[in-house]
């Protein structure tokens, strides 16, 4: 999978992407990241990328110029299956939606800034608006790092116990069951028993009905939705 990210501030996107499995799958050629510098594009003799709203008030937006020069020379290279802008009013991302991108095989992010993108920009090339939850960022940089990770992790062979992603909270519609390491007893608590049983099918019905407890607690509308 190939992924394009357009920002006017390239460095925030540097540690996500630099480190630990992203950085992994990078080295091994399952996911390319390349990210450009929405400034390159500008025609603007200071490389400005951004002006103030038409109708006034507070904030700054980013000008459908550099935006659309970005847009359109990366897809001279490549057809996008979707070009996604990140806006806390976009779509709520979750995992099933991070299962569908994660089958696609090149995707360019918009990282939005100040107060967001010209309208037209979003009207004429975006095809898809996502928020990764229901506040707001300085910016979609972080959202947009949230989506890669989230979606890298589900590209097969990115994770080495490939398993290790199907036993995700939400993978299966349930929040993960607690989990424990060495040693057995911290501070005068022990781990459960049944986990020290040996007895693989009674260690995963106890992990299903924990996952089941506290899907029912946490996500009580999450749960009626499946049940
Ligand atoms: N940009 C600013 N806030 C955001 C959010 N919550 N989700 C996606 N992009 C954003």
């Amino acid at each position: 999978m190939r992924v394009d990210i357009v920002t006017c501030l390239p460095r925030l996107l540097e540690s996500p992407f630099g480190d630990s499995i992203l950085k992994r799958a990078q080295d091994k050629g399952l996911i390319e990241i390349h990210i450009h510098d929405l400034r390159a594009f500008s025609d603007d003799k200071h490389k400005k990328v951004d002006d103030y709203a038409y109708g006034g008030g507070a904030g700054m937006v980013l000008m459908a110029q550099p935006l659309a020069t970005c847009i359109k020379s990366l897809q001279k290279e490549r057809s996008y299956e979707e070009v996604i802008f990140m806006t806390p009013d976009g779509n709520l991302f979750n995992q099933s939606m991070a299962n569908e991108i994660s089958l696609f095989n090149n995707i360019l992010l918009i990282c939005g800034h100040y107060k967001g993108i010209d309208q037209r920009i979003r009207d004429k090339y975006i095809t898809r608006e996502i928020s990764i939850g229901e506040y707001v960022l300085s910016g979609g940089e972080l959202a947009g790092a949230v989506v890669v990770d989230a979606v890298a992790r589900l590209i097969p062979g990115v994770l080495s116990d490939e398993t290790s992603a199907l036993t995700d909270s939400y993978q299966d519609g349930l929040l993960a069951p607690p989990v424990y390491t060495r040693p057995a007893d911290f501070e005068g608590m022990e781990v459960p028993k049944i986990l020290l049983s040996g007895n693989q099918k009674e260690i995963d019905e106890w992990r299903f009905q924990q996952s089941i407890n506290l899907t029912k607690k946490r996500r009580p509308d999450s749960f009626e939705d499946q049940s």
